[in-house]
C-alpha cells in the first residue's frame, strides 16, 4: 500500500481505494486552518488520479471528527480577517465543493464523534458507514453559535424537517443507529466490522465503468435544485456528455452485448468490460 503522510492527513492506496485520514487524533481530528489546507491539496490531488477510483474518508483514534477546531479556526482568527476569510474559503472548497462534486464515489467511514462542522463533509461524501457507537452532534447550540458555514444547509440533503430541527436546536448526540434510522447515513454496522464492510463495498466501484459512475452521480446532485424543465434539459445535455467522454462506450458494448450477442442481461448486472 503507498501511502502519503500529510502532517495533519494521512494518505494511503490500495488497489483502486484511496484512504484519507484526518489525523490530528490528540484533538479529535479537529479542522484546524492548516489541516483544511493540506486537505484542500490532497482532495484537488485525488480527482484526476488515475490509482484513485473510490475515495474513502476516516479518521485517526477515536474520533472521526470533532468539527472546526474552536481555538485555532475560531479564537486564533477571530481579529484577523484575511486569515479568516482564507480560512472559510479553504475549509468550504475540499468540504463540500469539491467532495460533493468529486468525480468518483466517496465513502465517510465514521469511526467515532463526528461534530458540527463535520457533518458538511458527511454529507458531502455519497456514502457514510458509522460504527453502531459512533456519537454524532450538532453541538453549535451548546456554546452560543448556530450550525453555520454550510451545515445548516447540508442537513437539508439528509434530514426531514423535524429531525433536522431537533437536532439543531437540542444538540443531542446521537448514535450510528438513529443516523441510519434517519437517513443520516448509508449504514451503521458494528465497530468491529466497519473497515471490512466499507472495504467490500468500495470494492464494487473499482469494477465498474468510471465515465458511467462519474455522470450519474453529478447528474443525481445537479438536479436537486432544479425545476423539472431545466432538470430535463441539464440530463439531456449530460447524457450527452458521458457518451463523448466514455472512451469505453458502455453505451453501444451493453445494447450490443444485450441485443445481438445475448450475452447479459442489463437488469441483472455490467455489460461485459474491457480488461
Ligand atoms: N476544537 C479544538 N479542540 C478540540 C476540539 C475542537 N472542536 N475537539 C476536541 N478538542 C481537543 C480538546 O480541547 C482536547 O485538547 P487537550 O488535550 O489539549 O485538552 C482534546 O482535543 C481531546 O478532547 P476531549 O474533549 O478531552 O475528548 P473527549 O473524548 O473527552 O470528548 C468531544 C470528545 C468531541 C465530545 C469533545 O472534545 C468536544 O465536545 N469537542 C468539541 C466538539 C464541537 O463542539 N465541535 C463543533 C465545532 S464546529
Amino acid at each position: 500500500m503507498a501511502s502519503t503522510t500529510y502532517k495533519n492527513v494521512i494518505v494511503e492506496k490500495d488497489d483502486g481505494l484511496t484512504w484519507v485520514t484526518l489525523n490530528r487524533p490528540d484533538k479529535r481530528n479537529a479542522m484546524s486552518p492548516d489541516l483544511d489546507q493540506e486537505m484542500l491539496d490532497v482532495v484537488l490531488s485525488l480527482e484526476g488520479d488515475p490509482e484513485t477510483k473510490v475515495l474513502i474518508l476516516t479518521g485517526a483514534g477515536e474520533a472521526w471528527c470533532a468539527g472546526m477546531d474552536l481555538k485555532l479556526y475560531f479564537r486564533e482568527l477571530e481579529n484577523k480577517p484575511n486569515e479568516r476569510i482564507r480560512a472559510e474559503w479553504t475549509t468550504h472548497q475540499w468540504r463540500w465543493y469539491r467532495l460533493w462534486n468529486f468525480p468518483k464515489p466517496t465513502i465517510a467511514m465514521v469511526n467515532g464523534f463526528c461534530m458540527g462542522g463535520a457533518f458538511t463533509q458527511l454529507v458531502a461524501c455519497d456514502f457514510a458507514f458509522a460504527a453502531d457507537d459512533a456519537k454524532f452532534g450538532l453541538s453549535e447550540v451548546n456554546w452560543g453559535i448556530l450550525p453555520g458555514g454550510l451545515v445548516s444547509k447540508a442537513l437539508q440533503v439528509c434530514l426531514g424537517y423535524r429531525d433536522a430541527l431537533y437536532y439543531s436546536l437540542t444538540g443531542e448526540l446521537f448514535d450510528g443507529k438513529k443516523a441510519e434510522e434517519i437517513r443520516l447515513i448509508t449504514k451503521a454496522v458494528p465497530a468491529k466490522d466497519l473497515k471490512q464492510t466499507v472495504t467490500e463495498f468500495a470494492r464494487r466501484f473499482v469494477k465498474m465503468n468510471p465515465e458511467t459512475l462519474r455522470g450519474t452521480k453529478q447528474g443525481i446532485k445537479a438536479v436537486r435544485d432544479m425545476d423539472v424543465g431545466q432538470a430535463h434539459e441539464y440530463l439531456m445535455a449530460k447524457s450527452n456528455e458521458l457518451k463523448a467522454r466514455d472512451k469505453e462506450d458502455g453505451y453501444s458494448k451493453g445494447i450490443k452485448q444485450f441485443i445481438d450477442d445475448k450475452t447479459y442481461k442489463p437488469g441483472l448486472g455490467s455489460y461485459k468490460r474491457p480488461e
